[in-house]
C-alpha cells in the first residue's frame, strides 16, 4: 500500500489535477494507493477514484462521537455515506496541536470500525525518545493503548503506520534497519496478542520523508509493507515513482 497524506495542502482545483495526473501516470497500480485529502475535497476525489480497484480515499481525521454539537467535525457516518474507505487517525501533528492521545484515538478507531471505515493508525516516537533508545517502549505503549481492546477480526481492518516524528517533514529518513526493526517489533507485538495469522496479514506502512530515491529500498524490507507519504505525495511524478517502487 502507498498512501499520500496531503495534510493542509492543495485547493480542490489543484487536488483534482493531482489525482488525475497520478492516475494517468499509474493507471493500474500493483498495490493499493490511497489519497489522504483535506475534508473539503473528499467527495470530489472519491468521484475520481470510484470504481478503480486499487485507488481509494482517506479522510485525515474523524470525530469519535456518532453525531451532535461538535462544530467543524466530521462523523464516521458522513465519511461512509460519501464513499470514503479509509481514515488516518493519530497522526503526530494531531497529537501535537489537537492534543490527541491514544485513549482518544482508541475511541476514534472503534467508531471508524463500527461504521466499516478502515483506520490508518499512526504511531511513532519523538527525537528525544529515539536518542535515549526508548523508541520500542514508547511505540509499544502507543500500540497497546490504541489497539489492545480490539478483537482480531477488527484489527484485520486496521493499517498501522510507523512514523518516527523526527523523520516527518525533515528530509531525515529512518534507515532501512531502523524501519525494519520497529516494524518487526510491532508485528511481534500483534502476533503475541492477536496471533500470527492476523499479524502476518497486517499492513504496516513506514512514514517519514519517503521519497522516490529511498522508497524501493525501504519497501524491500520484510516487514515494511509500503509507505505513508507526505511532501512527495503532492507531486505527481514523485508519488507515481513511489507507487511504482512497490514490488
Ligand atoms: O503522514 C505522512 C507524513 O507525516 C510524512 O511526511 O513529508 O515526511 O513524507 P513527509
Amino acid at each position: 500500500m502507498v498512501a499520500g497524506n496531503w495534510k493542509m495542502n492543495t485547493t480542490p482545483t489543484e487536488g483534482k489535477a493531482l489525482v488525475k495526473a497520478v492516475m494517468d501516470k499509474v493507471p493500474n497500480p500493483s498495490t493499493k494507493v490511497v489519497f489522504g485529502v483535506p475534508a473539503i475535497q473528499l467527495m470530489e476525489i472519491q468521484e475520481l477514484v470510484k470504481g478503480h480497484p486499487n485507488y481509494a480515499v482517506a479522510a485525515q481525521n474523524m470525530h469519535q462521537e456518532e453525531s451532535g454539537a461538535y462544530t467543524g467535525e466530521l462523523s464516521a457516518a458522513m465519511l461512509v455515506d460519501a464513499g470514503i474507505e479509509y481514515v488516518i487517525l493519530g497522526h503526530s501533528e494531531r497529537r501535537d496541536y489537537a492534543g490527541e492521545d491514544d485513549d482518544l484515538i482508541n475511541l476514534k478507531i472503534n467508531q471508524a470500525l463500527k461504521h466499516g471505515l478502515k483506520p490508518i493508525y499512526c504511531c511513532g516516537e519523538k527525537l528525544d525518545i529515539r536518542q535515549a533508545g526508548n523508541q520500542e517502549v514508547v511505540v509499544g505503549r502507543q500500540i497497546e493503548q490504541a489497539l489492545s481492546s480490539l478483537e482480531a477480526d477488527q484489527l484485520s481492518q486496521v493499517v498501522i503506520a510507523y512514523e518516527p516524528v523526527w523523520a516527518i517533514g525533515t528530509g531525515v529518513t529512518a534507515s532501512n534497519e531502523q524501519a525494519q526493526q520497529m516494524h518487526a517489533n510491532i508485528r511481534r507485538m500483534i502476533t503475541n496478542q492477536f496471533g500470527s495469522e492476523v499479524a502476518n496479514n497486517l499492513t504496516i506502512l513506514y512514514g517519514g520523508s519517503v521519497k522516490p530515491n529511498n522508497a524501493a529500498e525501504l519497501f524491500a524490507e520484510p516487514d515494511v509493507d509500503g509507505g505513508l507519504v507526505g511532501g512527495a505525495s503532492l507531486d505527481a511524478d514523485s508519488f507515481a515513482a513511489i507507487i511504482n517502487a512497490v514490488r
